[in-house]
């Protein structure tokens, strides 16, 4: 892949000045697979060894695993993983110390399992640590001179000092990605788009609790129909609990099969399973030390629900296709617009789970139960949006916000969010009017409709009822009716009659 042959024969460079060259990359080459795969191709080139190696300790599972390798058998022995203190790379991991071995046969520190199965004859090995902090994150290894030569103790400062190399270009990767969320965070804060609005009684409680279970470990099931804020809500516990500076991570268990749900959850390693190609950390293992949001937890399977149960009460988990037990510190919040009672009930929910999950529990509040907020929220979403669309002296007029105060809601918070947007796009740009806002309930137009209708029956239906609600919300106004529908202020009237309408 990365053809340095032709540049190496055409300059007369010392050991130094190539070296600078490639001190340059770690501060170029912005993608961390590339930049490592690079220092160790220079590193066996330079040293002319026959293979080397990098490999990276997972802390989780104290294991070294190959994330890079050159040399004939490089794909074979990526498949190997080797525990702390086990062979030479094992030992120097655990000791900190450098090792040049010239005979290894000779040497019992020694694991042989790999040159044997892969067939790659191994005589003398020098083997570094990589440092970060203080704290070893691995080890790169050369294997054998290309010529037969010992190993020489300038090699192993060569090596070590690729081992720095690779140690900073990790350490900077890192850096790049603290400052990239870092930034997001920001922007996120700024933007003010996790903010919950609203000042009804209704709301202020669940946020006053909500402050209270923030500060434990406590699990925490936030329930509540859809568009509530149940995922805002469980933002904020995490923001405001001792555990805001590690990650939350969100994921919806209603939106992935099974066997891709566990690996999300719990990860995977290498070779687990068809496409498996690289270990994959999963979303427990990211969040350790902060929160998990598992959303729409009442679609969960009855067979992942036995698997979440499992890692809630051993407090342990494998990666899938692993062996060893991963331990994690994970608070858990969880969230359903299911009566979860009645799934319980009903036997679709583990009793044992829930009870796990649900020892405390965070109602939030429709919309139609907490009326009050509705001009809150709506000036709120029309701040947003006529900055996002660039109207800023837009404003809601008063027969609008009285429509959006009468109406129930079904898709509470979120419909509303939508209905505002839309207003804000599709209106006259100086005030939203009633016949702006895109609200009436659909479920009710078609009532009525059933089959062994004619097409036309069905048809004449479903337009009398629409006329209906749509009279209905304007309070009868007739014109405002049908500016709403978007037909004609005569081809109302023809209807009125036709149907029979006049009274309403
Ligand atoms: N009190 C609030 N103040 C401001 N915005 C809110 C509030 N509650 C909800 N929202 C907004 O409404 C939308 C829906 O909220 P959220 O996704 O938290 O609801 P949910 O209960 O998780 O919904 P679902 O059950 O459909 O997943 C989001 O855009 C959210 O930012
Ligand atoms: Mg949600």
């Amino acid at each position: 892949m990365h053809n340095f042959a032709t540049k190496e024969n055409n300059n007369n460079n010392s050991p130094i000045e190539r070296l600078k060259e490639i001190s340059s990359w770690v501060s170029s080459v912005l993608d961390l697979d590339q930049l490592l795969e690079l220092i160790i191709e220079k590193a066996t080139f330079m040293m002319r060894a026959k293979a080397s190696s990098l490999l990276l300790l997972d802390k989780k599972t104290r294991k070294l695993y190959f994330k890079v390798a050159t040399g004939e058998k490089k794909d074979e022995v990526r498949k190997y993983e080797i525990n702390l203190g086990q062979g030479i790379a094992g030992y120097v991991a655990e000791k900190g110390e450098p090792l040049l071995i010239q005979d290894v046969t000779k040497d019992p520190r020694w694991y042989k399992k790999i040159s044997e199965s892969t067939g790659f004859e191994t005589k003398s090995i020098a083997c570094v640590p990589m440092k970060m902090n203080g704290d070893i994150i691995g080890v790169v290894e050369i294997i054998d001179k290309e010529d037969g030569s010992p190993i020489q103790p300038q090699d192993m400062r060569l090596l070590t000092v690729f081992a720095d190399l690779a140690s900073q270009a990790i350490s900077s990767a890192q850096k790049i990605d603290k400052v990239r969320k870092e930034n997001q965070d920001l922007r996120e804060e700024l933007s003010q788009k996790y903010q919950i609005i609203g000042e009804s009684r209704a709301l202020k409680k669940v946020i006053s609790d909500a402050f209270k279970v923030a500060n434990s470990k406590t699990s925490t099931m936030i329930l509540g129909e859809s568009g509530t804020g149940k995922e805002l809500l469980a933002r904020l516990i995490h923001k405001a609990g001792p555990r805001k500076e590690d990650p939350l991570v969100i994921i919806n268990c209603a939106a992935l099969p099974d066997t891709l749900l566990e690996a999300e959850l719990f990860g995977y390693e290498k070779g687990a399973f068809t496409g498996a190609t690289t270990r994959k950390i999963g979303k427990f293992e990211i969040a350790d030390g902060g929160t998990i949001f598992l959303d729409e937890i009442g679609e969960m399977s009855p067979g992942m629900q036995a698997k979440l149960l499992r890692v809630l009460q051993e407090g342990v988990f494998y990666r899938v296709g692993g062996n060893t037990p991963i331990s994690v510190d994970v608070r858990v919040i969880s969230a359903t617009n299911r009566d979860i009672a009645k799934e319980v009930e009903e036997g679709r929910f583990r009793e044992d789970l829930y009870y796990r999950l649900n020892v405390v529990q965070i109602h939030m509040p429709s919309l139609r139960e907490r009326k009050e907020d509705i001009p809150l929220l709506a000036n709120h979403f029309l701040q947003l949006f006529r900055q996002e669309k660039g109207l800023p002296h837009l404003t809601i007029s008063r027969a609008a916000m009285e429509k959006m105060v009468r109406y129930d809601w079904p898709g509470n918070i979120r419909e509303l969010r939508n209905a505002m947007e839309r207003a804000v796009v599709m209106g006259n740009g100086k005030e939203i009017l009633p016949e702006d806002l895109p609200i009436f309930s659909p479920r009710k137009a078609q009532q009525g409709i059933t089959v062994g209708m004619t097409l036309k029956e069905a048809v004449d239906a479903f337009k009398k009822d629409f006329i209906v609600q749509n009279l209905k919300h304007t309070g009868g106004n007739r014109t405002e009716a049908a500016k709403i529908m978007g037909i004609q202020r005569t081809y109302l009237s023809r209807m009125i009659s036709k149907y029979d309408l006049r009274d309403i």
